[in-house]
């Protein structure tokens, strides 16, 4: 079993923090998110990671090396331009070289162990496991319709929902995805959807299974996702970075990384600040991820960012 992950979008739904740290290398309670993936995979006894990069190849590459710093073997390739996850995970069909695989987005970060579903797929023998988790709303996801543990159908942001189980951002997939890759063609909103690609699978006749996901999972794609998934994963109030150079009141959900420097502030609920690139000055109260601000909040001080981490 290899895993792949799929670290190549744009961001700019955090727009303008990920022109300068792309989102998988954002600090989530001050390690990067990625490593939740990380964790995740080796947790499903996964060794073999390809990370699916784009436009921030160079810092990916520069950030996480071969892996060795994280207990993984990493390799990485580059998706020519953002066109979908489908689009995204064809690039990373020689690295599988015909085993079978998980795919992971690389902003998803999970509570619980996914190696169950992993051990599922592998003793059902099914072409392709999908994590799957009820939703109040499903309209707002792709839902698998189900019979049993089967999945007879995928629909897409429904207006009439037939099920609550939304697709949930881990799917295990055999090397049979890369027989209907080359018949996709682009959705309504232009891109090679992963969704498309099962419903294919199913369509051809394979055993496509769903997996019910209890636990918590968070998208952390949004500031306010992104905050939402610091505050639950950080438990206590504040979380400051052993070199951080602190001198300020800080009140409920606080992140300070390595080498930040904050002076003469008061921060409270919810800040984050990803360490050398930034120092503050001033008193700040809100919903902030480094110099990204929510409309809700106060912001009597400066938070400067560097370029270069100073
Ligand atoms: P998204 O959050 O849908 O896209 P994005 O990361 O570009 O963010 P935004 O919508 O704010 O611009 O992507 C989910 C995950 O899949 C994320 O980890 C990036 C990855 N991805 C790719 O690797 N290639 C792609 O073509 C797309 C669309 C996403």
């Amino acid at each position: 079993m290899k895993g792949v992950i799929l670290a190549a979008g744009k961001g700019t739904r955090l727009y303008p923090i990920t022109r300068h740290i792309p989102k998988p290398l954002l600090p989530m309670a001050n390690r990067l998110t990625m490593e939740y993936a990380f964790d995740q995979l080796k947790n499903c006894g996964i060794q073999d990671v390809c990370v699916v990069v784009g436009e921030n190849e160079p810092t990916m590459r520069e950030t996480l090396g071969d892996g060795s710093a994280f207990g993984l073997n990493l390799s990485f390739v580059r998706q020519t331009d953002p066109k979908g996850l489908a689009h995204a995970v064809g690039f990373a069909q020689d690295f599988v070289a015909g085993d079978d695989f998980v795919l992971y987005l690389g902003d998803s970060v999970y509570d619980r162990s996914l190696a169950p579903f992993v051990e599922t797929f592998r003793q059902t023998g099914c072409v392709n496991l999908n994590l799957v988790k009820p939703v109040d709303d499903p309209r707002r996801f792709g839902v698998a319709n189900v019979e049993g543990d089967r999945i007879v159908k995928l629909v897409e942001k429904p207006a009439e929902p037939e099920s609550n189980l939304a697709m949930a951002g881990m799917y295990v997939f055999g090397p049979q995805l890369w027989e209907v890759l080359p018949d996709l063609t682009p959705s309504g909103r232009g891109e090679y959807e992963i969704t498309d690609a099962i419903q294919m699978l199913i369509d051809r006749g394979n055993d496509v299974r769903a997996g019910v996901y209890e636990g918590a999972w968070f998208d952390t794609g949004t500031l306010s996702s992104f905050l939402e998934t610091s505050r639950f994963l950080t438990q206590s109030g504040a979380l400051v970075a052993a070199d951080a150079k602190v001198d300020a009141e800080l009140v409920g959900h606080v992140v300070v990384g390595a080498g930040a420097r904050v002076a003469a502030s008061r921060l409270e609920d919810c800040v984050i600040l990803p360490g050398a690139h930034v120092d503050v000055a001033g008193s700040i109260t809100g919903s902030i991820l480094a110099g990204e601000v929510q409309s809700d909040s106060d912001l009597d001080g400066v938070i400067r960012w560097h370029e270069e981490a100073e």
